[in-house]
């Protein structure tokens, strides 16, 4: 169970519940040993979800000229960028445990911070410019 609050924006609610799910169907696809081109399809999954969301947010975030954008934007690119290298890993070393334990605790502690103060404070401020 990730413990995350909700925030001021449907869209990314629904976004963050769909990266939840994603999250545990690969944790669940790692722990009973499926397939590796199973994962790959998974991981490419949500190495695309979280691209479009990160984009969909930065849309918004230039459109009411959100002042902190350039830090939010930062750890957005800071995050695919570490997704990205960690897929490419996982291609060459098929390394089931060191996948799963990044999914475990790096991203979920990543996201579960992200969404609590960001994804927050950005959230409420677009809601308040009457988005
Ligand atoms: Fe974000």
């Amino acid at each position: 169970m990730l413990n995350y609050p909700r925030v001021a924006i449907d869209f990314m609610n629904n976004d963050h519940a769909e990266f939840v799910a994603l999250r545990k169907h690969l944790l669940d696809l790692l722990h009973t040993g499926a397939e590796h081109a199973q994962v790959d399809a998974m991981l490419d999954n949500l190495l695309e979800h979280t691209r479009l969301h990160f984009a969909e947010e930065e849309k918004l975030m230039l459109s009411v000229q959100f002042p902190p954008y350039p830090m939010h934007k930062g750890e957005h690119d800071k995050v695919l960028a570490d997704m990205i290298a960690r897929a490419e890993k996982w291609k060459v070393t098929r390394d089931a445990k060191d996948l799963s334990s990044w999914l475990e605790h790096a991203v979920r502690d990543w996201f579960v911070n992200h969404v609590s103060s960001m994804d927050f404070v950005t959230a409420a401020y677009i809601q308040a410019r009457g988005e």
